[in-house]
């Protein structure tokens, strides 16, 4: 595992209760529940029935249930054990949880029909490892549906909603970037859309959808900042893909 992968994980174990209950609360997970998991529900729902299923970097498992009780069989990794702590004290024997990293995983090639990976893959420099394992662990024309930090937001300051973000950034050169959560700093990599899209083709798999998911006017009221922002300037793509 590189140094910035060890010092994510670091990140994320230091945070683990805290974390959790932040993503808990419906005004501070405004940007996972109302704006990410839209886009990934309607990815995933067709797709869910009967499968066998891995939530990829599953976190505290905050949404084990919303998938467990939709699929066949659910398996659930993360690389950080006071998370997978959490998910597997809250959910007990719901899942078939493993400590891995994302890169290199213990499970048996064509073992899954869908695997979802919910802001994971903004964390790895070079995306083509982890596609490949994706790839090596789908059974033939399963699917993987991910969510990752918008490429243009990657590259933008984090402005008031009433302002314009200034651009930071040359969107052209692909670096790392940090960005802040509850005191504790993360190393992410921007990704230009056209490596993003080649680095689907090269691995095995067919770019079927692509979302770039906005919140529901009803939830405007849980942070009407936070909507007006992401109603001007895209925070996710959410994308569909097909083992080839
Ligand atoms: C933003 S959280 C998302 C958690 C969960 N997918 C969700 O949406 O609730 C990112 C997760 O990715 C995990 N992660 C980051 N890099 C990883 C890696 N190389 N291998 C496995 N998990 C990783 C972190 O531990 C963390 O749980």
């Amino acid at each position: 595992m590189d140094q910035h992968h060890l010092e994510n994980r670091r990140m994320y174990d230091r945070l683990g209760r805290e974390y959790a209950e932040k993503r808990k609360s419906e005004s501070q997970s405004f940007w996972n529940d109302q704006v990410e998991l839209p886009g990934i529900k309607q990815l995933l729902s067709p797709l869910l029935k009967d499968s066998t299923f891995l939530d990829l970097a599953c976190g505290p498992g905050l949404r084990t249930k919303l998938w467990q009780s939709q699929v066949k069989n659910y398996f659930a990794s993360d690389f950080c054990y006071s998370l997978l702590a959490i998910a597997k004290e809250d959910h007990d024997l719901l899942g078939n949880w493993i400590q891995s990293d994302a890169e290199s995983m213990p499970y048996k090639t064509e073992t899954f029909d869908l695997v979802l990976s919910s802001l994971l893959l903004h964390y790895f420099q070079d995306l083509g490892p982890i596609f490949k394992e994706v790839a090596r662990v789908l059974k033939p024309d399963g699917s993987f549906v991910f969510s990752f930090h918008h490429p243009f937001d990657e590259i933008l300051s984090h402005a008031p909603a009433d302002k314009f973000p200034v651009i930071l950034r040359n969107y052209h050169d692909e670096k790392s970037y940090e960005w802040g959560m509850l005191n504790v700093s993360f190393t992410s990599f921007h990704h230009k859309i056209e490596t993003i899209i080649k680095v689907i083709n090269e691995n095995g798999f067919f770019l079927d959808e692509l979302l770039e998911p906005r919140p529901s006017k009803e939830s405007e009221s849980i942070n009407p900042k936070g909507y007006a922002y992401t109603n001007r300037f895209p925070s996710f793509m959410a994308i569909k893909a097909t083992k080839r």
